[in-house]
């Protein structure tokens, strides 16, 4: 049975009750965060507390929770569910109100909730085993204009995600009215182009994620692999050699179709190998 947290509590889920007037379940009003833990070792731990807070600062939640806090809870969390491969998910809402107003309510405290889920067990990078890589399909972003937030407000993400899932893909490729990339409804994304990685800047499009940090990090102390943060237009991602989604629960995954049509040699690509195999050797260390 899963054990989640909610306000101070540990509790089987079912037990986990919220009132229907908490501002996060009427208007997305919150933040969140999934931390990727390998048998109760985390990844990028400080990283994903920093955004988190970043987050409530953005929107004006005041929490004021210890990093230390944060870390026993995941620590309890991990412990009591089974160390395994864990996305441990941290929620923080602005709280519960008596009315549904939509100004900030004055003195209400946030809800704190936090579960984990199953992730995928990272096995070695490795081209015989990979398999296929996934699909994708591309779609123009029609979220809103503040995509670094890590938002619990989700929908634009989710409908995007369908599009995808409906066409029979694991995800959707998003770009800009001028048709440049910007990520994916859940991940970030990279592509290769004559062994050069390229990936999108940080701006208000996309959501600064953590494994994208940790892979741009990575490959740079390594500096085997050149790397590119610049605007990364439609044209390339079509031309590309080798397409890259990463997240905390996919790490770094290749992407061998879009929109139906082959990437690259429509083969797992040599420079995701290098980069997969450098990430999971590194992963920890941040
Ligand atoms: C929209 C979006 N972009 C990127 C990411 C990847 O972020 P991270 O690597 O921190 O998991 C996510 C993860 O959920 C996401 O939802």
């Amino acid at each position: 049975m899963s054990i989640v947290f909610l306000n101070g509590d540990y509790m089987p889920v079912e037990q986990a009750k919220i009132s229907p007037l908490d501002r996060g379940f009427l208007f997305g009003d919150g933040i969140y965060e999934v931390i990727p833990s390998y048998d109760g070792k985390k990844v990028g731990f400080q990283a994903h507390i920093n955004r988190m807070n970043a987050g409530l600062k953005a929107i004006g939640i005041e929490l004021n929770w210890l990093d230390s806090q944060w870390e026993m809870l995941c620590e309890q969390l991990s412990e009591k569910n089974g160390a395994g491969p864990l996305g441990i998910y941290l929620h923080v809402s602005r709280g519960t109100d008596n009315k549904r107003f939509h100004a900030f309510p004055e003195n209400v405290t946030p809800t704190v909730f936090a579960m984990v889920f199953d992730i995928p067990i990272p096995n070695t990078p490795d081209l015989a085993t990979i398999g296929n890589g996934y699909a994708l399909t591309s779609s123009e972003d029609l979220r809103w204009q503040r995509c670094q937030i890590k938002s619990t407000a989700l929908l634009g993400n989710v409908l995007h995600f369908q599009e995808g899932y409906q066409a029979g893909c694991q995800e959707t490729l998003l770009y800009n009215s001028d048709n440049e990339l910007t990520e994916a409804s859940a991940a970030n994304i990279f592509i290769v182009k004559n062994g050069v990685v390229i990936t999108p800047p940080l701006d208000h499009q996309i959501l600064p994620g953590i494994t994208r940090r940790l892979v741009i990090d990575i490959l740079m102390k390594d500096g085997s692999i050149k790397l590119e943060e610049r605007v990364v237009t439609m044209k390339e991602v079509n031309n590309a050699d080798e397409i890259w989604l990463t997240s905390s629960s996919k790490e770094i995954s290749p992407v061998t179709m879009l929109d139906g049509k082959i990437v690259g040699d429509g083969k797992v690509g040599s420079v995701w190998l290098q980069a997969a195999t450098l990430y999971s050797k590194n992963k920890f260390f941040y």
